[in-house]
């Protein structure tokens, strides 16, 4: 019987993947695929999910600080978004006596909510094409003269727009600027943190099991959003007052069957899956391994440091997760690349197109010799931005030259200074400089050996050696204002960098005789003139093409429903609950329970510890209402649904528009969807809201929370 039944499935399978969902897809909410969300089981109209003139769950759906999502679960505007979401905010209100990041942070009432300035959440009252408006007379005008005419049909359209104070209009091009759309937004400022479980459960498994399945991460975090007595967005104040939303999501309690209708409602940050073969191929092949290899050079050491040292470990933890996420995303992506041979597809393709569309040659072989000329500039751009963006020490000097570039051609204006000391107070805050000279000497000495040497700035050979970089570079860094130690004026930026700043004619003479500076100012310049401006001129001309290419694409390709690469916009993705096949006699199941943490547990790791309440409860099955009917509480569940980053956050609804899970990764086997979605292999992960209630309620006692949410049963 149950053999039957797999057999079955494997027959139905490509039958259902001719839906328009095959090539999996991100779609703007107003112009959603009613009857194929209808066939797969949605019991919801297209309306309900997006209205702009009647509440609908769009209404409850926002943009969480400019990355993730998050979505509003009760009336008084209680926000549930990522434990990795919320990690900076949770890391802020941090302190080793106080350590929120280890033991988890419960407000006892709103009293206790705790503010965090600087962080927004936007919502989209009303999304409009505009394709027709912002591209008019643009036909048969060069490149030039079409980009002049775009720019200023945008400030035309915007200027039809009247606006209140707190809305702002963003329009933006979709199919690489075939087409553009218009967002109205509207940005509440006055975010309090509510909740957050320690990470031993927000983050269980950390990098170990991040981008895996099966997975057992209770991946959550509360917020609450505050509006002035109108309920009107407002900045901080005791005053404000809970927002009341227009809408809110009921949360489900009803168990999960594999191939039950989900929809994942979220801001999908950036997706290319319409590039040609050979852009694919130097991901795959070039750029992905030398990020790769900067990053783990990187994470090593601050890794050594980060184990040994507790203060270490807190100031690094939010910076430390960053960069080893997209590290272990791009292997797993070169790896489904490989495996669900996308190049190999892309190629026959193209083939396929061409066939029925000879116009589509020259725009393929086009491409083909731009990307061929582009490929050395590109892998060079890899490695310089990596090394800028993970050593320290030419982050901050890189910010620096900024700041000089701006003082010297006199545009240095006191917004600019103030924003800029802000930025750097950051970056000090969590900087521990001997770790990060470390790091610097063994970027610099990747660099030095990796790229080609045509790329290498002149007397750069001498940093070939690690460890001869670290005394270099300790050298360099002894006096430097850039690494907080050089002083002026009897400061230095750590001390007070107010003083620093307020003499910006001393400050501008100390940085053009740092000796520091004057490296960076080699490799930085050395990078600009031999690198950016060639890959810039040749991307400019790839973009002309690639526009042509998803023309004719949509043109040409008749059978397939488009939808637009993801680009920080409201979008809806859609699919079933369901296990994968990731590998030969390898299947997954689509849910994981708290069973499963506990085969995990490692009593005192870092990163598979366990809560001693939460294996109490475990040992006692004190589960309420929130287990399911293996009489076990569920944790996490995949689905089909097509995400990628910025979908972290986002409601994953049943096909009554109920909240059943909070989405927060993708499987290992299918991170390359960002590039070549593959239905076999691409399963997005989400926390189950059983075990979230279940944490909420049996282990942080937080019922007033409960209290305040509509459950369904
Ligand atoms: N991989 C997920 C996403 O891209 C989760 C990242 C947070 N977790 C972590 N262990 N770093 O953002
Ligand atoms: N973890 C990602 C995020 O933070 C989601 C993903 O890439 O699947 O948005």
């Amino acid at each position: 019987m149950k053999r039957k039944h797999i057999l079955l499935s494997a027959v139905l399978f490509p039958a259902v993947m001719a839906f328009a969902q095959q090539y999996g897809g991100m779609w703007i909410p107003t112009e959603l695929n009613e009857k194929e969300m209808k066939d797969l089981g949605m019991k919801i109209s297209a309306k309900q999910i997006f209205d702009p003139s009647k509440p609908s769950i769009k209404d409850a759906v926002v943009q969480f600080n400019g990355g993730c999502t998050a979505e509003i679960i009760s009336p008084q505007g209680l926000l549930l978004t990522n434990h990795h979401c919320g990690y900076g905010q949770i890391q802020k209100h941090s302190t080793v006596k106080n350590d929120y990041l280890t033991d988890g942070f419960w407000a006892k009432d709103m009293n206790g909510e705790l503010p965090n300035p600087g962080v927004t959440v936007d919502f989209i009252a009303d999304i409009k094409e505009v394709t027709a408006e912002v591209l008019a007379g643009t036909k048969n005008l060069d490149e030039k003269s079409s980009e002049n005419l775009i720019a200023k049909n945008i400030e035309n359209v915007k200027s039809g727009f009247k606006l209140e104070p707190w809305q702002k209009l963003v329009i933006k091009p979709v199919y690489y600027g075939n087409k553009y759309y218009a967002y109205l937004i509207e940005t509440y400022k006055d975010i309090r943190l509510v909740g957050a479980p320690p990470s031993s459960i927000g983050k269980f498994g950390s990098d170990t099991d991040n981008w895996v399945w099966p997975r057992h991460t209770g991946d959550f975090s509360m917020f609450r959003i505050y509006a002035d007595k109108d309920n009107k967005p407002a900045e901080y104040s005791k005053d404000n007052v809970p927002y009341k939303p227009k809408y809110f999501l009921p949360v489900s309690l009803k168990d999960k069957q594999e191939d039950d209708f989900t929809f994942v409602f979220g801001f999908p940050g950036r997706t290319t899956e319409y590039l040609p073969a050979i852009a694919v191929e130097q991901v795959m092949k070039e750029t992905d391994p030398a990020m790769i290899a900067v990053r783990e050079v990187a994470l090593k050491t601050l890794n050594e440091k980060m184990r040994a040292d507790n203060e270490t470990r807190i100031k690094y933890a939010s910076k430390y997760a960053s960069v080893a996420n997209y590290w272990k995303k791009w292997i797993g992506e070169v790896e489904g690349l490989e495996k669900s041979d996308a190049v190999g597809k892309k190629k026959s393709y193209e083939q396929s197109l061409i066939a029925k569309n000879p116009q589509i040659k020259p725009t393929i072989d086009g491409l083909n010799s731009l990307y061929k000329e582009q490929s050395p500039y590109a892998l060079n751009k890899a490695y310089y931005t990596e090394t800028v963006r993970n050593a320290e020490t030419f982050t901050l000097a890189n910010y620096f030259y900024n700041y000089l570039q701006a003082a010297e051609s006199g545009k240095l204006d006191e917004k600019t200074t103030e924003n800029f000391k802000t930025r750097l107070a950051g970056i000090y805050q969590n900087y521990d400089g001997e770790l990060d000279a470390k790091v610097t000497a063994q970027l610099l000495a990747l660099y030095a050996n990796k790229t080609q040497p045509k790329f290498l700035p002149e007397g750069f050979d001498r940093y070939k050696n690690e460890a001869q970089n670290i005394s270099a570079i300790e050298e360099l860094s002894k006096n430097s204002v850039i690494t907080g130690r050089g002083n002026i004026n009897g400061a230095t930026t750590y001390s007070d960098i107010n003083k620093v700043f307020a003499d910006q004619n001393a400050l501008v003479a100390n940085l053009k005789k740092d000796p520091l500076m004057k490296l960076f100012s080699s490799f930085r310049e050395s990078y600009m003139n031999t690198t950016d401006k060639q890959f810039t001129d040749l991307q400019d001309q790839i973009d002309v093409l690639q526009k042509k290419f998803m023309a004719q694409q949509m043109e040409t390709d008749k059978n397939r429903t488009f939808f637009p690469d993801a680009n920080s916009t409201l979008r809806v993705t859609y699919g079933k609950v369901k296990g994968s096949n990731p590998r030969d006699a390898v299947y997954y199941g689509y849910q994981t329970h708290i069973a499963g943490i506990m085969e995990k547990y490692v009593p005192g790791d870092y990163e598979f510890d366990v809560p001693k309440k939460l294996v109490q409860l475990y040992n006692t099955k004190d589960y309420g209402i929130y287990k399911d009917k293996t009489g076990d509480v569920p944790v996490n569940f995949t689905a089909t649904n097509h995400t990628t980053g910025g979908n972290s956050g986002s409601p994953t609804l049943d096909a009554n528009g109920n909240l059943i899970g909070l989405n927060f990764d993708r499987q290992w086997e299918g991170t390359m969807s960002d590039i070549n979605f593959d239905p076999r292999f691409s399963r997005n992960i989400m926390v189950d809201t059983k075990y979230i209630l279940f944490i909420i309620d049996k282990y942080a006692d937080a019922k007033w929370l409960i209290n305040e949410m509509k459950i369904v049963k």
